[in-house]
């Protein structure tokens, strides 16, 4: 039987052939199937097989996480993706979070590493709120700063150090806006699914043609999972400098 466990949420492919032997096992409120993800916003559309509650608080890596996931997704093969980017910010380092979720990679940077401020952007009202429930959860208000909308129109103002694109829907279209604020040496973790047969050229050439004649490193690239057959979700790390 495949499983995951958010909270106190199991999550199935299919009804359980005994509930109760599933029950016994997991201690939850609820059972759900989750049939898709859709659009922009990542919204679930899911299935109760089991209770009622949908929104349940889920723990990771030290950190909570409130959520509904009837109404947000929760990425398991992140996991390891999340801790990773929590550790490599530097001191005082003002992070951009420009598909911020619920708070899936500001809250984990706010709680294990000293920044000086994480500018969280979010478009879906849904997990805005519960970025901002995460937040005082955490107990990481005044270093998690949350704003609602479309991160496009949030960057003219800003400058980061360090710019986080956590989002696999047409993240290129998105480059030019990080680009534009990210100060001389910063890094972008710039994710994308794609081919196999590309991972070592596209997403780098992608960011090296916004970029233009700026000085672009690639510090790494990282598998998350497998999104597709043959197709990869890769985040590159990467660093920009005015030549
Ligand atoms: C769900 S997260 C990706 C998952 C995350 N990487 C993880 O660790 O699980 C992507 C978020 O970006 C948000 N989003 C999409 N387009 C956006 C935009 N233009 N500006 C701000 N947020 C956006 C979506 O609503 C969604 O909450």
């Amino acid at each position: 039987m495949k499983w995951k466990k958010i909270g106190r949420i199991l999550i199935l492919d299919h009804y359980p052939k005994d509930l109760k032997e599933v029950l016994d096992r997991f201690d939850v409120d609820s059972i759900i199937k989750i049939n898709k993800i859709h659009g922009q916003m990542r919204e679930p559309e899911i299935e109760l097989l089991y209770g009622e509650i949908t929104e349940t608080t889920h723990k990771e890596n030290g950190c909570f996480y409130s959520l509904d996931l009837s109404k947000v997704m929760w990425s398991k093969g992140n996991t390891n993706e999340r801790m990773r980017i929590a550790k490599l910010v530097g001191d005082d380092e003002i992070v951009l979070d420009m598909f911020a979720g619920i708070g899936y990679f500001s809250i984990p940077i706010a709680v294990h590493s000293n920044p000086k401020r994480v500018i969280s952007i979010e478009i879906n009202p849904n997990s805005f709120k519960y970025l901002k429930k995460n937040i005082i959860l955490n107990n990481v208000q005044g270093v998690v700063e949350p704003r609602l909308g479309d991160c496009k129109n949030f960057v003219k103002d800003s400058s980061a150090n360090r710019i986080i694109m956590g989002y696999v829907k047409n993240t290129h279209h998105y480059l030019n806006s990080a680009l534009s604020i990210l100060n001389d040496g910063g890094i972008l973790h710039y994710h994308e699914t794609v081919p196999d047969k590309l991972v070592n050229t596209r997403p780098i050439s992608r960011i090296r043609k916004i970029a233009k004649d700026k000085e672009v490193k690639l510090l790494n690239i990282s598998n998350i999972k497998k999104y597709a057959p043959g197709v990869s979700h890769v985040v590159l790390d990467v660093k920009i400098n005015e030549k």
